[in-house]
């Protein structure tokens, strides 16, 4: 299986545009002190041919140019993806839907209760509907699902499991589903990537099953719980968002360098967060524990 990170920012991308926190400034000032990133979106494919996209970002046309260049394209117009597969209806994470609307086909795959909010709240699917043909499937908790290439074979499996969250601010009703993390299996190996952009905690059988992950990329949105009150940016502390902060009592660091996965890694990272910063102590200890700062264009393959 192959894992290749599109994008690796929490919703703005860093440096926000409108941003000029510690990290922000940095960014701007020295690039390669502080990667710039896009917002978060993953790649999967058994094969390196063939991709899946999670969650379709804002940046999703410059992200598609990340994709292997496949110079044997039979015809004019090639949608180089099999099909989107969504965590969630929020903005960062579902835009990309609209945005590659020129597709004359983009199968969706995600719950009934992410399927109702892009239809009635956001209207993504609505507009996107209006260009192109949106075949859908429904992603159940807990149960897994083949992802269908274009050709009909079936090379990976994707399942969908709750995890502690809110529903997106602009949605109408709050039903079970509306925000998943993916567990994407290789069907001829058993090989297992999971995708957790947000995540508000981690409960034991949360982890349990974090722990069969061989890849697990997972929400690295701020470091600590006052982050944001602290630079002046907002008013709610990173749980009060849904996102567990990485250090401190009860963050995910400590429990996450537990786990016996091959690769964890953290997505989805805030413009505010210090593990941006190469040279942080920050990125120091998420390295010292075993973990890596995702980047846009890491890729394994395992
Ligand atoms: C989040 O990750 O907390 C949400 O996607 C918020 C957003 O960026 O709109
Ligand atoms: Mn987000
Ligand atoms: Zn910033």
């Amino acid at each position: 299986m192959h894992v290749l990170l599109l994008g690796t920012a929490a919703g703005g991308g860093f440096p926000q545009w409108n941003c000029w926190c510690a990290c922000c400034r940095i960014a701007r000032r020295d690039p390669d002190a502080a990667f710039p990133r896009t917002q978060s979106s993953v790649a999967v494919s058994a094969d390196g041919h063939r991709w899946f996209l999670l969650n379709a970002s804002p940046d999703v046309r410059e992200q598609l140019t990340r994709l292997p260049s496949n110079n044997s394209v039979p015809a004019v117009r090639h949608v180089p993806i099999e099909a989107v597969v969504l965590t969630d209806g929020e903005v960062d994470h579902s835009l990309g839907v609209v945005l590659l609307r020129e597709a004359q086909c983009l199968p969706i795959y995600c719950t009934t209760a992410t399927r109702s909010i892009l239809e009635n709240d956001s209207r993504f699917l609505t507009v996107a509907r209006a260009f192109t043909t949106l075949p859908w499937t429904e992603l159940r908790l807990d149960a897994p699902v083949e992802l269908r290439q274009r050709d009909g074979a079936t090379s990976l499996a994707v399942e969908a499991f709750a995890v502690p969250a809110g529903a997106p601010r602009f949605a109408s009703v709050s039903e079970p589903g509306h925000t998943v993390g993916l567990m994407v299996r290789e069907l001829a190996t058993g090989r297992v990537c999971a995708f957790v952009p947000g995540c508000g905690d981690l409960s034991p059988s949360l982890l349990d099953r974090l722990a069969l992950a061989d890849i697990l990329l997972f929400d690295g949105t701020f470091w600590s719980d006052e982050e944001l009150v602290a630079a002046g940016i907002g008013a709610r502390t990173a749980r009060e968002m849904d996102h567990v902060p990485v250090a401190g009592p009860g963050g995910s660091l400590h429990q996450l360098a537990a786990l016996p996965c091959r690769h964890r890694i953290y997505t989805h990272i805030n413009n505010t967060n210090p593990i941006l910063l190469e040279q942080s102590p920050e990125r120091a200890a998420i390295e010292h524990a075993g973990l890596t700062v995702g980047y846009d264009g890491l890729r394994i393959q395992i």
